[in-house]
């Protein structure tokens, strides 16, 4: 593959020439890493399964895992599902465009390479204004997962994605920093209760104000005072930085102090020690836009371990930090 070409656009209103050769690259087969609300995405065709297999391939993602179908409106659903379930409707009006993923009953039309086999598919309308563009101008549904190697955090910035997937994909569309930060929420309707799968950036109370009623998936539990979780097995797709984390929870003032005062043993150990604490800040929101930057820097500074206060509160936002923060913790999770 020859080297990957960056196209620098404006963010709110990107130039038309660009999003074309972006769409005819994506239109041809080829893989596009875009701006969406949330994270960057790498994007291929999603009814072409040679593309999407070169999704795989460039992330070094497994197969097993299946991708977010990308749409420019709901009008497009209908070819992709084999039913439309009743609550997609009042969901899409509230949070379509946005970053709400469906997990819907799948039509044979989309490839296997896009469900890893499952009879169900992912579905999102993104909006950002570049996600928007693409999307109108490729006329085609667009399977992309967080357009980073894999194992790595997702990618905020075009910088990101350079970083990790340089010379493995055929264009990055540079729109600037993502908003949001933390990926969609990712939402099961295909049985007669809406089950959370993934917390993210629309809220489980926004959530049940339409629906009413919606189950939560516990994916990442906390582990005891330092116990390892049951199933640190379920962590290995995500984020798993270079040196271990460990994540400190419960009062702000306790965890703190325990924070420094094992970063200091740590240290007097001879020891490097990276930190990150999030706690003096109130707002999910600017902790969620940082976050996964600030893993990223504490990675390249290579310490020897990683101590990480995150957001103080389990509502809104909150749930989605705290979530990639456990994983990323692997069980390694101190509560005081
Ligand atoms: O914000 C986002 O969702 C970003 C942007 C690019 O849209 N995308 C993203 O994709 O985070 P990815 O591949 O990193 O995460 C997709 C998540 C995974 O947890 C995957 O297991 C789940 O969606 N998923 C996809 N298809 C599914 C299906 N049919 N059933 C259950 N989960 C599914
Ligand atoms: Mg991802």
């Amino acid at each position: 593959m020859p080297a990957t070409e960056v196209l620098v656009v404006d963010p709110f209103t990107p130039d038309a020439h660009r999003i074309a050769r972006a769409a005819t690259c994506l239109r041809a087969g080829g893989l596009v890493a875009f701006p969406t609300e949330t994270v960057y995405g790498l994007g291929a065709h999603a009814l072409d399964p040679v593309a999407v297999g070169r999704i795989f391939a460039a992330k070094g993602r497994p197969a097993s895992d299946p991708l977010i179908v990308h749409i420019a409106s709901l009008e497009e659903l209908a070819p992709l599902v084999s039913r439309i379930p009743a609550s997609v409707v009042p969901l899409a009006r509230r949070f379509w465009p946005g970053p709400l993923t469906m997990v819907l009953p799948r039509h044979a039309i989309v490839p296997d390479a896009v469900t890893a086999g499952l009879g169900s598919v992912a579905v999102r309308v993104p909006a950002h204004p570049v996600a928007r563009a693409l999307l109108a101008a490729a006329g085609i549904p667009v399977a992309a997962p967080s357009a980073n190697l894999f194992s790595r955090p997702s990618p905020t910035r075009a910088s990101h994605v350079l970083h990790d997937l340089d010379g493995r994909i055929d264009l990055i569309l540079d729109g600037g920093s993502t908003e949001v930060g933390v990926e969609s929420t990712v939402i099961d309707l295909t049985g007669s209760i809406a089950v959370v799968l993934r917390p993210g950036a629309v809220s489980v109370e926004a959530l049940r104000e339409v629906l009413g009623e919606v189950e939560v998936r516990e994916t990442a539990q906390q582990g005891e005072t330092g116990t390892p979780m049951t199933s640190p097995g379920l962590l290995s797709k995500h984020y798993s930085p270079l040196a271990p984390l460990t994540l400190y929870e419960g009062l702000p003032r306790a965890a703190l102090d325990r924070l420094q005062a094992d970063a200091r043993a740590a240290e007097a150990d001879g020891r490097t020690v990276g930190v990150l604490d999030f706690g003096g800040e109130q707002d999910p929101g600017t902790i969620a836009t940082r976050l996964y930057a600030a893993l990223r820097d504490l990675d390249d500074k290579r310490p020897d371990l990683i101590l990480v206060r995150g957001c103080d509160t389990e509502a809104g936002l909150g749930r989605a930090i705290q979530d990639r923060l456990r994983r990323a913790a692997a069980g390694r999770i101190i509560r005081v």
